[in-house]
């Protein structure tokens, strides 16, 4: 089976890769190189014995999207590419939409013309917005979103719901991803952050190395235990057996198909930085500031639909994707930068 995986050298990319070369699935990799690194493929090729084919370039070019199409017998489209960052995206809404979005219609678009009709769409829980009540079923609101990502990546749902709707032979597959945290074991691959981290996780590690001084903790006085921000942190190694689970059981059979990709417990900040220390050995160093805008209070999942729909639910816990957070960026302090 040869999957097409756009932006498959990115952080989450790259751990469905492996995943799906340990399981005999074939990954087709198209990327534009915008946020990842060509060392990826080697340390992938490390990894699992083979070194995926790549075709270097953007998901809104519908000439190498027909040349793959031409050139492989593609049975589904794993589609990640996009950007992610939300503070930034509320800076530059335009070339949020223009990536997030008009990409996702010239795949459709070639999709069609070479009669390829299987999708998995990298969505996200920020397309809940602020939620109304926790956890978050994929039947719970969604629409009210409080950033340009999070829009972005509605509007390519509404738009694959209505591709549905005029033509129910395809498989479309909508992955609301939590939050993603951990890296491969292997510590060859995990998250290389291009700049100052947006995220928690790539932040605290960045300070555990000693880049940055301590962690800003955004905001004490949520309505939440500790007063710190809650989220659902998934491991991204369980995120990759979530798309083989999608691959394995719903990729070829027509029909649309939600799922949650999280753990269904909430972590706080506090709590993840104690963790962190524990995994480290390092006291992590924090400063309690206003909350950033556009944050909310708690976002966790209900994941129980994956399970019985696909029979997959995440099997590491918060101290392993952690351990593999720290175990990554000790080994590669400069991420995938040649020293
Ligand atoms: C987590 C918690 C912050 C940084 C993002 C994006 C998107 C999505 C999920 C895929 C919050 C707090 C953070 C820091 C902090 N991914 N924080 N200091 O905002 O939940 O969601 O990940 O779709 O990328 O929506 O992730 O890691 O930025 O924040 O205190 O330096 O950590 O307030 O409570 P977020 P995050």
């Amino acid at each position: 089976m040869k999957v097409l995986v756009t932006g498959g050298l990115g952080y989450i990319g790259s751990h469905i890769c492996v995943k799906m070369l340990q399981k005999g699935i074939q990954p087709i990799i198209l990327d534009n190189l915008s946020n990842a690194n060509p060392e990826v493929l080697n340390r992938i090729a490390k990894i699992t014995g083979i070194k995926p084919i790549l075709y270097k370039g953007d998901v809104r070019d519908k000439m190498i999207l027909l040349t793959i199409f031409s050139e492989h017998k593609i049975s589904s489209v794993i589609h990640l590419a996009g950007f992610k960052a939300v503070g930034k995206s509320v800076k530059q809404p335009i070339e949020y939409y223009d990536n997030n979005v008009n990409s996702a219609i010239m795949l459709i678009h070639s999709m069609q013309k070479m009669g390829i009709k299987s999708l998995i769409f990298s969505s996200s829980s920020a397309v809940y917005g602020v939620p109304k009540q926790v956890p978050l079923t994929e039947a719970s609101n969604i629409g009210l979103t409080t950033n340009p990502y999070g829009t972005s990546k509605y509007i390519v749902e509404r738009i694959l719901t209505d591709l549905y709707i005029a033509h129910d032979e395809w498989s479309i597959t909508l992955l609301r991803y939590f939050n993603v945290i951990g890296a491969h074991q292997s510590s060859l691959i995990g998250e290389d952050s291009q700049g100052i981290p947006n995220n928690l996780i790539p932040y605290i590690t960045q300070v555990a190395v000693g880049r940055y001084k301590e962690v800003m903790v955004f905001g004490k006085d949520y309505p939440t235990p500790d007063g710190t921000g809650i989220r659902d942190y998934i491991h991204v190694m369980d995120l990759a057996s979530g798309h083989i689970a999608v691959l394995e059981n719903v990729s070829q059979k027509s029909g649309q198909y939600i799922y949650n990709l999280g753990t269904g417990k909430g972590i706080s900040v506090l709590e993840m930085i104690a963790a962190f220390e524990k995994a480290s050995g390092k006291h992590i160093q924090y400063k309690i500031v206003n909350s950033r805008s556009g944050d909310i209070a708690e976002c966790w999942s209900s994941p129980t639909k994956a399970y019985a729909e696909l029979g997959w639910k995440a099997q590491y816990s918060v101290q392993d994707m952690v351990n593999h957070s720290w175990q990554w960026q000790s080994q590669n302090p400069n991420g995938y930068q040649s020293l």
